[in-house]
Formats: structure tokens, sequence, C-alpha cells
């Protein structure tokens, strides 16, 4: 089992990998399968902006590569850092991949960390089956 400190200097790390240069807000995040396994992903933005991609998007299509299923545990860090949480089209992305007990894990740059449920974060979301 990885340890969150283990993640977090991870994702400290990972930081320097993001490709923000239009909006200046790098993004990492970790998706951890059901096997405790971490996956990465940064933001890639794009000079055509809508282009660009979330943190989130990343690590989920990681996940998926590496043969995970569903991600239980998901790890963001940004800088700067504003408590990232994940925006409304990743949690879309969330509630099809997540395990029921999802855990979405923000920390701030000192490595403290705040725990939301995707149902705090998007309620009612978007499902047709
Ligand atoms: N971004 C992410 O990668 N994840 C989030 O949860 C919020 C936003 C990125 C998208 C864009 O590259 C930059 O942050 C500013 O919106």
């Amino acid at each position: 089992m990885t340890k969150q400190t283990d993640i977090f200097a991870a994702l400290k790390s990972l930081l320097a990998r993001a490709h923000a240069p239009y909006s200046g807000f790098r993004v990492a995040a970790a998706a951890v399968d059901e096997g405790d396994e971490p996956h990465f992903g940064v933001n890639v933005e794009n000079q055509s902006y809508p282009v660009g991609t979330c943190a989130e998007a990343g690590a989920l299509s990681a996940l998926r590569v590496a043969g995970g299923m569903t991600v239980k545990r998901l790890y963001l860090l940004s800088e700067p850092d504003y408590g990232v949480v994940p925006c409304g089209a990743c949690r879309q992305r969330l509630a099809e991949l997540g395990a029921p007990d999802l855990a979405i894990i923000t920390f701030d740059a000192a490595g403290n960390e705040k725990t939301y449920t995707l149902e705090e974060l998007f309620p009612h979301g978007f499902r047709f089956r």
C-alpha cells in the first residue's frame, strides 16, 4: 500500500511536468485503484484553450491503461495552492470510474489534506443508466 506521504511527495515533484503556460495553474493528480496502485496525471494545456486536459483526466486514463478498473482515492495538489477540487467535468468523470466509497483528497502546499466524498461535490450528478 502506497503511503499518503509518498503520494504527496510524488505529486509535488510532478507539478513540474504540468503544461500550464496559459493559466499558470499547475495541477497533479493521483488516482489510486482497487489494488492500491497510484496512477498519475498532470494538466496539459493547449493554445486552443478548450483542448487542454485536466490532471484528473490524465490520471484516470493512466489507471485504465495500467489495468485498474475504478478509482478509490483521488489525490490532488496544485500550484499555486488553492485547495484544488475537481472541476465540474472531472466530477462527471469521477462519477463514471469512481468506486462507491471514492475519497477525493486535496493537499495544501504543506501536505495537509482535506477529504471530500463525490456525493458532497457532485450531488444529483447526471446519469442515464
Ligand atoms: N485543472 C485541473 O487540471 N484539475 C482541476 O481539478 C481544476 C483545473 C486545470 C485545468 C487548467 O489547465 C488549469 O487547471 C486552470 O483551470
